[in-house]
């Protein structure tokens, strides 16, 4: 029914440590401007394909399709070149900077010369100002260090620099884990607001109605494979809670 086209598609991926097989055959596709999700057991084999997306792990074999071409990720440097841009869990920010350093760091806009360069500090404070208030986020101003913002505030920094920088994807592994119910409404709302605004969302989140909420498809993985898919309006959240177990076999 949708028109909407595989932004990225993961074509039967195996990642092994040691004995371990963490996927073992796990295919998915992603459609361009909408929130996929994955959800699936504790083991289940989520954070590897994530961090296979994310260019931390090489997969042993299957491929990864960007817009229908086949992409090689060795780095998480890689995949950000690719567009691809992760938003994780605590280690996202650095606590000694403000909100534009943190939205530019390592990417800072430079002039000047190799060996003789000045940062465009007000260049970069205006357009991550700008960003943020395009993105309604409620965040106190950008010159404002990052340690005294809510974990709902940071959290929205750390969307905001992927909004920032990513031209595929945002891939956000568990974004309200640690929030409360305001924060979390504040985040969801956020990512549903960079969706309206063209980017592909991809989320792992053990929240089922978060899920249903937010998601217009989900796959479910288990013992590192994608048993199953479906458009999340067809599903209801006990199906889904039933899919992850293994009491409901289906759907695609
Ligand atoms: N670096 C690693 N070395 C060895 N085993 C690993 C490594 N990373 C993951 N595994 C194993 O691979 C399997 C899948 O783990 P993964 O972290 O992908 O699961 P998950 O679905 O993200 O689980 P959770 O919901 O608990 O985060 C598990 O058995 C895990 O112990
Ligand atoms: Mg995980």
């Amino acid at each position: 029914m949708s028109q909407t086209t595989d932004k990225i598609v993961v074509e039967d991926i195996r990642k092994s440590f040691g004995s371990v097989e963490a996927l073992r055959g796990a295919s998915l596709s992603i459609k361009a401007g909408e929130i996929t999700a994955i959800v699936g057991d504790n083991g289940a084999g989520k954070s590897t394909l994530v961090k296979c997306l994310t260019g931390l792990y090489s997969p042993d074999s299957g491929r990864i399709l960007i817009d229908g071409q086949p992409v090689h990720f060795s780095s998480p440097r890689d995949a950000r070149e690719k567009g691809v841009e992760t938003v994780y869990q605590d280690l996202a920010l650095s606590d000694q900077l403000s909100v534009w350093q943190n939205m530019y760091m390592d990417r800072e806009l430079v002039r000047g010369i190799p060996g003789f360069t000045l940062l465009r500090r007000k260049e970069m404070r205006e357009r991550a100002g700008e960003l943020i208030a395009d993105l309604a986020v409620n965040v106190p101003g950008v010159r404002r260090s990052v340690k005294r913002l809510s974990g709902g505030q940071r959290q929205a920094v750390a969307i905001a620099r992927g909004v920032m920088w990513a031209k595929n994807m945002i891939i956000l592994d568990e974004p309200t884990a640690a929030l409360g119910l305001n924060e979390t409404a504040q985040v969801e709302a956020l990512i549903r607001r960079v969706v309206e605004g063209g980017m592909t969302v991809l989320v792992v989140s053990h929240n089922f109605e978060q899920v249903k909420r937010l998601s217009q498809q989900v796959w479910v993985m288990r013992a590192g494979r994608v048993v199953g898919g479906t458009r999340t309006a067809d599903v209801t959240g006990e199906q889904l809670v039933g899919m992850v177990t293994g009491a409901v076999r289906t759907v695609e």
